[in-house]
């Protein structure tokens, strides 16, 4: 048995982050400013959108979006229940109604056609998510968006690295045709962290203008453009936006591991089939299915469903051979205040309560070894056999 605690989730960070960091600090500049312009211009190169906005996190970026968008008070959004509560939040705290759609059990990304199901004439917006680094089915879903004239926001904030069908999360579907929204999430446990920090992409100049307007009080300049040499103090405001800027010495650490990106997603990927390999012939543990569709996951998360035993004694077994877990993702339409508000329930989306009672997201990051995963397959082999410690 181990000694060390094996954390769930461990960020990537090396000397290089600490001294872009440092450089950063040096330069005089702080908050939004080249760093950010960097980042931006490198998530415009990586999604093929023609706009990217760096914010202070996704649920920030899902702000400005549903704002942008005009979203409020008799309005729906149509999204999975099984995903996380700050987009419900957001929907929520707009004054509009989240409408839920089921999940495929075996790969918990949003099933297509249910989501459609749930668009009325008073959808304003869908809202996919790419599940653990896999992409959703975008195909259907924009079609059927399309037919009801709303915007697909991707909730990408998984999908650094996620490719569909040859295009990556946040590009458009081919190169003559716009693309959706998008919104990345940089925080600790993702594919590439800055600490907190997110990304919108979109392809409307308008609607772009217009984020970054809400993304800094409404003023159509940042500081840098106005203190820097050339600059003019002066700014007008013509709609009050919000204080959701990235900052430099952010920004600094995300431009450094965009650049490592594909080989920390390559490590993920190893270490998700060594996790297939050591747990294909355990019983009572469903494992994460493959989408049926062209794809490049970027294992963010790898997660079991526990079928054989107790979920909570499974995760307690984990825990007294000191391995962390997470759960992704409660699922929404069960949160105490949803169900009160909403008047959602227990049977009302079938396969994401099943899913929901039995998720594990098991220890997955690239400084992880191979040993490690070894370990916490031995572990879970002991934990559903009853083995004691
Ligand atoms: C599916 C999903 N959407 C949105 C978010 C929000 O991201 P952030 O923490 O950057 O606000 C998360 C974060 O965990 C997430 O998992």
């Amino acid at each position: 048995m181990r000694d060390d605690f094996l954390p769930l989730s461990r960020p990537a960070l090396g000397e290089e982050e600490v001294a872009a960091v440092a450089e950063s600090l040096r330069s005089g500049w702080i908050t939004s400013g080249p760093r950010v312009a960097e980042l931006e211009g490198i998530f415009r190169e990586a999604t093929g959108a023609p706009h990217a906005v760096a914010v202070t996190s996704a649920t920030a970026g899902l702000h400005i979006v549903l704002s942008a968008l005009g979203i409020g008070p008799g309005d729906e959004v149509a999204t999975p229940s099984m995903t996380f509560a700050s987009t419900v939040n957001q929907i929520v705290l707009r004054g509009a109604t989240p409408v839920f759609a089921d999940v495929d059990y075996g790969t918990l990304q949003v099933r297509p056609d249910a989501l459609a199901a749930r668009i009325t004439s008073r959808t304003k917006a869908v809202i996919p998510v790419h599940f653990a680094g896999a992409p959703a089915d975008l195909d259907p879903i924009r079609a059927a968006a399309d037919r009801a004239g709303i915007p697909v926001i991707e909730d990408a904030a998984h999908a650094v690295g996620t490719v569909y069908k040859g295009v990556p999360a946040g590009g458009p579907p081919r190169p003559d045709t716009p693309g959706n929204i998008a919104i990345f999430s940089f925080h600790p446990i993702k594919n590439i962290t800055t600490a907190e920090g997110g990304m919108v992409t979109c392809y409307d100049d308008a609607f772009a203008a217009r984020l970054r307007l809400l993304r800094f009080h409404g003023i159509e300049r940042d500081a840098w453009q106005r203190y820097g040499k050339g600059g003019t103090p002066h700014y007008d405001i013509r709609e009050p936006g919000y204080k959701y800027n990235l900052t430099d010495l952010h920004a600094a650490v995300g431009v450094v591991q965009m650049r490592k990106v594909a080989g920390l997603n390559a490590r993920r990927a190893e270490l998700a089939r060594r996790y297939f390999a050591g747990l294909s012939r355990v019983p009572g543990i469903d494992l994460p299915q493959a989408v049926p569709y062209a794809h490049s996951h970027s294992w963010h998360l790898f997660i079991v469903k526990v079928t054989g035993m107790d979920r909570d004694g499974f995760i307690g077994a984990l825990a007294e051979r000191n391995v962390g877990v997470g759960l992704h993702f409660p699922p929404c339409h069960l949160l105490s205040y949803v169900r009160e508000r909403f008047g959602t329930r227990e049977g009302d989306l079938p396969d994401t309560e099943r899913a929901g009672k039995g998720i594990v997201s098991l220890p997955l990051f690239p400084g992880m070894s191979d040993a490690d995963v070894d370990y916490v397959c031995e572990a879970i082999r002991e934990s559903v056999q009853g083995v004691r410690r």
